[in-house]
């Protein structure tokens, strides 16, 4: 039987939004591999939000504001800073439990964060407590079901409405929310999952949704460097407690090119770091934590203390290997604030799905936040404006993608990266231009043509050839199915 809701996604995003329409019928939620694998379960550091005594919402929504680099939606940065709070104490209600001072909440600090905001969770699994705390709570309604190994293909779309979305066989329903995360993995090295292959974007791109501000990829900038490892992420609130950047030769480089030195904004550090790299020809640069006590780093960072020890480094005795790695969209399926996209039954929210909270750059710990705030207003939504029955209309034939993975990561890696240029962009586009039935491929495709119109550099967006912000491009990118790009 069909169901009223269909939920793409089982992140935090996700499941916040299914708990919502659990209320108005009957919720599917599926995960393309197990429920557990999405970015969410990856995240570490935190979820930031202004609730430690010497802070105050209008400050976490100035610090957003400055990180977006003048592209932020103001009225979603309101939003998610204000409805931060509550979204909280609703998941600590729901069984929540982060880590405490006492009987305090206990708050760290991250990149560009001007108070200590940032609640953290076993240390450094702050993501995996939220989603399981989510998913228990998804999984004690009787309305919700999980389906998972069930990639999604395409969304079933007639007459400019989507209807339902193709998982091996076409699933009805009175609507559809896009919450399938990120993209990281279009690029060879990423923090995040294999999952992470933007399909959300490509699916609502060829259903004729309109694509937002694609171009905008943050680049985390310590990812474990080790031949053969997963780009698994060191959490920036490891610099947030100390740790300490040095190149090759053992120097402290990051005062040279930033005043906040380690703590500067995640794209500064992720292109101080390259530069390090190129001009000391190594393949990584370290992070240097040896100085902290002896049981700290175990104590505060299980996990990322654990996963090191494993690949043999003994972060209390030994500096990591760390680079750049593709991290967070803040581009995405353009939604309004209640996840609504411009195509009547699609809905979008979490890093699939682009508000402009973010502008041109995330501020660190942010996107936990977006998960749960405009996830349970998506659902809302759905909830009160989905009066359509599911159904089945003619269906187009689901095709898996498959092949050609590693070549697209390279491209978009080499060509779409941290550092880029005209030549590189075109170059990208060319290459994959004859392969856009593939997700990633597409994906790749739309961030090289977005980045290439941008002829400029704003966050986490850079150019060697156009290396200054121009206020002619104080401006969204806007990219529909005919492939034009519109900047309003
Ligand atoms: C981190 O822990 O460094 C990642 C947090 C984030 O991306 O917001």
């Amino acid at each position: 039987m069909n169901p009223d809701f269909l939920v793409i996604g089982a992140g935090v995003a996700g499941l916040r939004a299914a708990i919502e329409l659990a209320e108005a019928g009957r919720v599917l939620v599926v995960a393309k591999e197990s429920l557990q694998e999405s970015s969410s379960e990856y995240a570490q550091g935190g979820i930031a939000v202004a609730l430690s005594d010497d802070d105050e919402v209008e400050l976490h929504e100035q610090d957003t504001l400055y990180a977006g680099d003048g592209l932020c939606d103001r009225a979603a940065v309101r939003k998610l800073v204000e409805e931060g709070p509550a979204a909280i104490q609703e998941l600590i209600e729901w069984g929540a439990e982060f880590d405490r001072e006492g009987s305090k909440l206990a708050f760290t600090r991250e990149g560009a964060h001007s108070r200590n905001r940032v609640l953290h969770a076993h240390g450094d699994s702050t993501g995996r407590e939220i989603a399981r705390t989510l998913y228990r709570k998804a999984a004690s309604l009787e309305n919700i079901t999980f389906r998972s190994h069930a990639a999604t293909t395409e969304l079933l779309e007639s007459d400019g409405e989507v209807w339902g979305a193709w998982l091996h066989e076409p699933v009805g329903a009175r609507a559809v929310l896009l919450a399938t995360g990120g993209l990281g993995a279009v690029f060879l090295n990423t923090t995040n999952p294999d999952v992470a292959t933007g399909d959300g974007v490509a699916m609502a791109y060829r259903a004729g949704a309109v694509i937002e501000d694609i171009e905008f990829v943050q680049f985390h900038p310590t990812a474990l460097h080790v031949e053969g490892a997963p780009r698994f992420l060191l959490s920036e609130a490891l610099r947030g407690e100390g740790a300490q950047l040095r190149n090759a030769g053992g120097e402290r480089f990051m005062e040279r090119y930033h005043p906040l030195g380690d703590l500067a904004p995640r794209d500064v550090v992720s292109r101080a770091i390259t530069a390090e790299m190129i001009r000391t020809l190594a393949p990584h640069v370290w992070l240097d934590f040896r100085h902290k006590e002896r049981g700290f780093a175990r104590a505060r960072f299980p996990r990322i203390y654990e996963t090191c020890l494993r690949y043999g480094i003994d972060l209390e005795t030994e500096a990591a290997p760390v680079a750049p790695a593709a991290h967070y969209a803040m581009g995405g399926v353009k939604t309004d604030l209640h996840g609504r996209t411009n195509l009547p039954g699609l809905y979008a929210a979490g890093e699939a799905a682009c508000t402009g909270v973010h502008g041109a750059n995330r501020l660190a710990s942010n996107s936990l936040l977006e998960g749960v705030v405009f996830g349970a207003l998506a659902g809302r939504a759905m909830r009160e404006e989905a009066g359509r029955a599911g159904g089945s209309r003619g269906v187009p034939s689901g095709g898996e993608p498959q092949g050609m993975e590693v070549d697209v990561r390279r491209i978009a890696w080499e060509d779409c990266g941290i550092v880029r240029t005209a030549e590189g962009l075109k170059h990208a586009a060319g290459l994959l231009e004859g392969h856009l039935d593939r997700n990633e491929a597409l994906v790749a495709w739309l961030i090289a043509r977005c980045a290439l119109a941008r002829e400029e550099s704003r966050g986490a967006h850079f150019r060697t050839d156009f290396p200054e912000k121009r206020a002619e491009f104080e401006k969204h990118t806007l990219v529909r199915r005919d492939g034009n790009i519109e900047f309003r």
